[in-house]
């Protein structure tokens, strides 16, 4: 989504400088490896699991200080530190997993972890790596926001400058992450997010929400490169996943999305100062039952100039997608922007369309937005068909300032 991504960053940004500042972390007192015969062990078998020190898992007993207590005795250690949440019900508030380590560390989530309806347990977001190089969370559990308890109080929809409810999963300046076979439940807010993170793959994750929750887009990005999902199934209230500015060489590959609102790049140009997005590949996708298929959007007074360029969607599968194909560089939900037309500074440049097959719920199965002062350039539809399914009307391309060539397009939508 939309406009919550970019001041979120700026506010973890903040919030991780002022942890700079303070030198929370150093307070912290580093885990002490009991001293073995002959040196102590590289690897030392520090207490890492939360029922051993003390958490319960019966869904209602906080379990916050037993995982800060095995986040601080893994940080603190050195080699490959495993911390395990076993199986059972774990109700827990933020949880601030921050840098830098010592050691790198797995989480086995075997359990469940549960987020309270009581907001004041929560800064900012809910589970927070921060600072970390050679992260892991795997298993088989699920990290639930229990989003039900407080969506109501989203009031994202109506006022502009909302408060934002806490992302569940969030991972800010960590290199070489692996997010891998657990589930993402009903986040209050985003799933998960990614702020200038390196080497990130997210593999075999259900992310789930219902289609109708305010503002809980899967996995949103920003500032962020070598962004790998694979195998991944998303059905959300917002963007399955969405791509914001200063992120680049992202794979997206064997992976559904829907209900949501689609794979989105942008919003873009909201704020100063953002950087480009470059080299996109979205392959081997199915979208089912969304209001978007592959979006770029753009705002229509953008406020920064930066470029979208080298984007590939190939193989994609729509089935009964509302707009399976959009670019819109005139983006300006609930009318905010200033009236400025043809003041867009942001460039949509060398995106392909390829192999894009299947089935629109509306009939203009292609949107191509642009505007006059910055076209979108080189851009390609190669092999696309998709069918409206309705009646009394057909499939039909709309399209504005779009430069590049159609090539095998089922002539309705042949546009370029
Ligand atoms: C990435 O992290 C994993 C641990 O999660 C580690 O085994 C691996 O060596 C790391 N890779 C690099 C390039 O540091
Ligand atoms: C394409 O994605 C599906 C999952 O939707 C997966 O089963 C299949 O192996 C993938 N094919 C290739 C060639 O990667
Ligand atoms: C297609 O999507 C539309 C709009 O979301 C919905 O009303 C309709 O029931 C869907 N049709 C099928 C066959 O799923
Ligand atoms: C067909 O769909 C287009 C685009 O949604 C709409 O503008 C037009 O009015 C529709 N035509 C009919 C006959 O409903």
């Amino acid at each position: 989504m939309v406009t919550a991504g970019r001041s979120n960053a700026a506010t973890a940004l903040a919030v991780a400088l002022a942890l700079l500042g303070s030198t929370a972390w150093a307070a912290v007192a580093p885990y002490q490896p009991r001293p073995a015969a002959g040196g102590p062990p590289s690897v030392p078998a520090g207490p890492l699991d939360i029922v051993m020190l003390g958490a319960k898992g019966d869904g209602k007993t906080d379990a916050t200080q037993a995982v800060m207590k095995a986040w601080k005795n893994a940080c603190g250690a050195t080699g490959t530190q495993k911390i395990v949440i076993p199986p059972g019900n774990f109700l827990v508030g933020a949880l601030e997993l921050s840098g830098p380590c010592t050691s790198s560390i797995i989480i086995r989530l075997d359990g469940n972890l549960l987020g309270t309806g009581d907001l004041t347990a929560y800064k900012k977001n809910w589970i927070e790596v921060m600072r970390v190089d050679n992260f892991a969370i795997n298993g088989h559990g699920i990290i639930d926001g229990q989003g039900p308890l407080v969506w109501e109080k989203n009031q994202c929809s109506k006022h502009y400058d909302c408060k934002i409810l806490p992302n569940s999963l969030v991972l800010d300046y960590v290199n070489n992450a692996t997010i891998r076979g657990i589930t993402l439940k009903n986040a209050k807010f985003f799933h998960l997010n990614l702020f200038n993170c390196k080497s990130v793959l997210v593999e075999n994750v259900e992310i789930t929400a219902p289609g109708n929750s305010p503002n809980t887009d899967g996995i949103h990005m920003g500032d962020s490169e070598d962004v790998t999902i694979k195998a991944t199934n998303i059905g959300v209230g917002d963007d399955c996943i969405s791509i914001g500015p200063g992120t680049k060489h992202v794979k997206i590959h064997g992976s559904r999305c829907g209900p949501g609102h689609g794979i989105s790049v942008g919003s873009l140009g909201r704020y100063k100062d953002e950087k480009d997005v470059e080299d996109i590949q979205v392959t081997n996708c199915t979208i089912k039952g969304a209001t978007n298929g592959l979006r770029i959007k753009s705002y229509e007074d953008s406020k920064s100039a930066l470029r979208a360029t080298r984007f590939v969607y190939d193989d994609v599968r729509m089935d009964n997608v509302s707009y399976p194909i959009v670019i819109d560089q005139k983006y300006c939900p609930n009318n905010i922007c200033a009236k400025a037309p043809g003041a867009s500074k942001v460039v949509v440049a060398d995106i392909v369309f390829k192999n894009i097959v299947g089935t629109s719920a509306t009939p203009e199965a292609v949107t191509l937005n642009c505007v006059n002062n910055v076209p979108c350039q080189g851009l390609q539809l190669v092999n696309v068909n998709l069918k409206y399914t309705g009646t009394n009307n057909k499939t039909m391309a709309v399209c504005k300032n779009a430069v590049g060539k159609s090539v095998n397009v089922v002539k309705e939508l042949a546009c370029l």
